[in-house]
């Protein structure tokens, strides 16, 4: 896991107002937790698509500094229109008691097939709940989530959202979610 200083405490919190005032548009996901649009990894083609093409303008619109930082951090990233930019992950109240999917990041296969060169996942802690927050890395350690830092890694580690404590129904589990899978030497920047 390589972690770097991504954003200021001002930032995150700003960007954390500006998902909670976009809540009328937060996709949800079978009841427990809520995504700002597509998601490689639960949405399949028409509708992934559709929910891209819907929620990029809604992305660039209300997040340009953070999607112009995440440029900064990874250049010549290709993007897509019907491909879901960095968005995020939002979980409350409701996660309590349910347990996350333990799982290797295997999405990119869906949009670019089995044989990429690389993969990067990346996750920026937007707003920790006081229980606080994590990943479990299944067969290494646990790695604690700290507001504004940016978590990488090549997801093909077996991990796992990490439950710490249950949530008041006032707070909000907030992340920034990204992955870059390189094909034929070309870096595709999705979610
Ligand atoms: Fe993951």
């Amino acid at each position: 896991m390589d972690i770097e200083d991504f954003l200021t405490a001002e930032e995150a919190e700003d960007i954390a107002m500006r998902v909670v005032t976009l809540r009328h548009l937060w996709v949800d996901r079978n009841d427990v937790f809520y995504t700002l649009g597509a998601s490689a990894y639960i949405d399949d083609g028409f509708v992934y698509q559709s929910l891209a093409v819907a929620y990029n303008p809604i992305i660039v619109k209300y997040f340009a500094s953070l999607i112009g930082k995440v440029s900064e951090r990874f250049p010549d990233c290709t993007t897509y229109q019907d491909i879901m930019l960095p968005s995020f992950h939002i979980l409350g109240s409701k996660c309590n008691g349910h347990q996350a999917s333990i799982h290797r990041d295997l999405s990119y296969e869906k949009l670019f097939g089995k044989e990429i060169d690389e993969h990067l996942s990346f996750t920026v802690p937007i707003s920790i709940p006081e229980c606080g927050a994590g990943l479990n890395i299944i067969e290494g350690e646990y790695v604690p989530y700290e507001v504004g830092k940016i978590y990488m890694h090549s997801g093909q580690e077996t991990h796992q959202i990490a439950q710490r404590g249950d949530m008041a129904d006032s707070e909000f589990r907030i992340t920034l979610q990204g992955h870059i899978a390189t094909v034929n030497g070309v870096p595709y920047l999705y979610f």
